[in-house]
């Protein structure tokens, strides 16, 4: 699978890949990054800087990984997905609901914090993913996003691309689905250039928006604070 369809096609797609893959995700997650994951989702966590208790979504949480860092951090998270699979597949004991992103069922303004962690490429819209989720959050409340990015580093990229293209779809094919771990771990093809998504997260209504790269580049956190 190099190329992804565009619009419904791409979420039926994406859905039904997550629903395959789910039950060895969090296994082939850990073996292909070396845990780093689970650095990275700690890292995004703390990056919120939000009061214990505050209620904190996070979206396309997959098995759950990330509802339980931010209970860690005595956060009250409350996990969305689409993929019933992976939620099936979950380890948390946070909330989940069953649902899309890009259409949230909660009020405006009801929520102090968003994280998301390696989804953004699958969403077949990022600007509307912005706007949702400056809809849901409160004003000064936090959103904290992760995901792959590419190695500035001329090096870096090409040990990169040569692990992400080559070696990662052999673990995932022994493992789990070879189609899914071709398209997984590609770098930024499926998202827009870092200056044109940052501008569309301030545009849907964000402040002191700020990418960290992590890891030599690898990663990317996203972070920004909801505007008055
Ligand atoms: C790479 S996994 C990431 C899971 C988890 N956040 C993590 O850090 O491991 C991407 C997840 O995004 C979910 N997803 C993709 N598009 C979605 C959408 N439009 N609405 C809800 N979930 C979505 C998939 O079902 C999948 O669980």
């Amino acid at each position: 699978m190099d190329k992804l369809p565009q619009g419904k096609a791409k979420a039926a797609l994406v859905e039904d890949m997550f629903d395959r893959i789910a039950p060895r995700y969090d296994l082939v997650n850990r073996l292909m990054t070396f845990r780093l994951d689970v650095r990275w989702r700690r890292k995004t966590v703390q990056a919120l800087s939000l009061p214990k208790g505050s209620k904190i979504l996070d979206l396309a949480c997959g098995t759950g990984d990330m509802c339980n860092d931010l209970l860690a951090a005595e956060l009250s998270p409350i996990g969305v997905d689409f993929s019933q699979g992976m939620l099936g597949a979950s380890r948390t004991i946070a909330s989940l609901v069953r649902a899309d992103v890009l259409c949230l069922p909660l009020a405006e303004s009801s929520i102090d914090g968003v994280t998301c962690g390696f989804a953004l490429r699958n969403f077949t819209d990022l600007d509307s993913f912005f706007q949702e989720i400056s809809r849901v959050v409160k004003p000064a409340g936090r959103i904290a996003l992760l995901d792959v990015a590419q190695p500035k580093s001329r090096i870096l990229r090409t040990g990169h691309s040569l692990y992400f293209g080559k070696i990662v779809p052999l673990i995932g094919s022994a493992l789990s689905d070879k189609s899914a771990y071709r398209y997984l771990p590609k770098p930024v093809s499926y998202l827009p250039p870092p200056g044109e998504m940052m501008q569309s997260l301030k545009n849907s209504g964000c402040r002191d928006a700020k990418r960290q790269l992590l890891s030599g580049g690898i990663t990317q956190m996203i972070t920004a604070t909801r505007d008055f």
